[in-house]
């Protein structure tokens, strides 16, 4: 294998990340896998629209046809977002024999499972660590480096959004609207920030966590959640005299095979290690039975970071086609078992 062709969907903030770290790395990438990386499409909306990146024009599309049943591309790498359509054209990929790197959470934690199982039938990889905490690789950690562990509780800031909202109202008392347009504008937010603001972004993210923790399937139905558009500077204000700060967070755990998840704002006296991540920054904290206490920290999102993951998802999924052992992504023992069924 001289190169493997590469189908990208999405040229926005993420997708313009990948495209520099596959330009700006290109010997290091090359040099690690022993082939090349050759994007050859790029889906967008709109063709003609002025962007930040030169890219060959013939590479753009808007017709996802052009990726999906395009028998010369290797891998699809999602990054453009939407939830159903997404998961149809994912679907069609997979049948098509094509990888999948997606950063797409909302996508991930309504179809997720269904995903995988597609996948593994076709022998193909989905990989999804940009999906929780942006550039930290916290999926891949609990999958790979605390893989032999137990692992009984996550806790920690997952939205790099609201985090910088919080931040900036605590530390520069900014209000809540200018904020959050500002985190718009720096590419942290979701298209429709709401997701963000009202927790269910944290929420998609820790179902994500949850099922590969755990190794089990936990539905966004099972998590309570409540987001940070009610708090006001009054709140924050008043916490902070009481030597407290305000962040949003998640909290997964299980006790005697129960799992509970939750995403709400809370308070953390201010020495906490959670209340020193700032601005967009994310920390997930990973307690395992026989490892203790394990912190991760790092940027959450915005258009580098994510990427980094992006990238390095698809260096995976090189290496297990170089290997011949695709299809065995993230899957957890109690779904195996449940496929074997449904295979019986
Ligand atoms: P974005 O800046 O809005 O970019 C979306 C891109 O996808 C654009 O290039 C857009 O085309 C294209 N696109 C969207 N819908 C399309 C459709 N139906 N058909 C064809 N092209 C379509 O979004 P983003 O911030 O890069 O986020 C992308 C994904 O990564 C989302 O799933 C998001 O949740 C996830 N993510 C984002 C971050 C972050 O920090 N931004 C971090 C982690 C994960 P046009 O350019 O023509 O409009
Ligand atoms: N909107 C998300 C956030 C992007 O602010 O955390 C990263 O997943």
């Amino acid at each position: 294998l001289k190169e493997i062709k590469v189908g990208l969907c999405g040229l926005g903030t993420v997708g313009t990340g990948v495209v520099k770290i596959l330009k700006n790395h290109q010997e290091e990438i090359k040099y690690k896998l022993g082939c090349e990386i050759v994007v050859n499409k790029i889906l967008v909306h709109d063709i003609h629209k002025p962007r930040d990146i030169v890219v060959n024009p013939e590479w753009l599309t808007s017709n996802p046809d052009e990726l999906v049943n395009n028998p010369e591309i290797d891998v699809i790498v999602e990054v453009m977002g939407g939830i159903d359509q997404t998961n149809l054209l994912i679907e069609q990929a997979l049948r098509n024999n094509k990888h999948i790197v997606t950063a797409n959470k909302d996508m991930m934690a309504v179809h997720g499972q269904k995903l995988l199982k597609l996948a593994k039938a076709n022998n193909c990889d989905i990989f999804y660590d940009a999906s929780v905490a942006g550039g930290i690789p916290i999926l891949r950690s609990l999958s790979d480096g605390l893989a032999s562990d137990r692992i009984q509780k996550i806790m920690g800031i997952v939205n790099g959004t609201t985090n910088y909202i919080l931040t900036k109202m605590t530390d520069d008392h900014l209000a809540f609207d200018p904020v959050l347009k500002e985190a718009q504008e720096l590419g942290f937010a979701e298209s429709d920030p709401t997701s963000d603001v009202d927790g269910l972004d944290a929420a998609r993210k820790m179902t994500l966590l949850a099922n590969l923790a755990f190794k089990m399937e936990i539905g966004l139905d099972d998590v309570e959640v409540s987001g940070i558009s009610n708090i006001s500077q009054e709140d924050i204000s008043f916490a902070d005299s009481l030597g407290y700060t305000i962040k949003l967070i998640g909290i997964a755990s299980i006790n005697n095979g129960k799992v509970e998840v939750s995403v709400e704002p809370t308070l953390l006296p201010k020495d906490h290690p959670l209340a020193l991540v700032k601005n967009e920054y994310n920390a997930v904290y990973v307690y395992g039975e026989a490892v203790g206490e394990t912190m991760f920290y790092g940027p959450g999102a915005g258009s580098m970071p994510t990427a980094t993951a992006v990238v390095s998802d698809l260096m995976e999924v090189i290496k297990n086609i170089r290997l011949g052992i695709s299809g065995n992504s993230y899957v957890s023992p109690q779904y195996e078992t449940q496929l074997k069924k449904n295979e019986e």
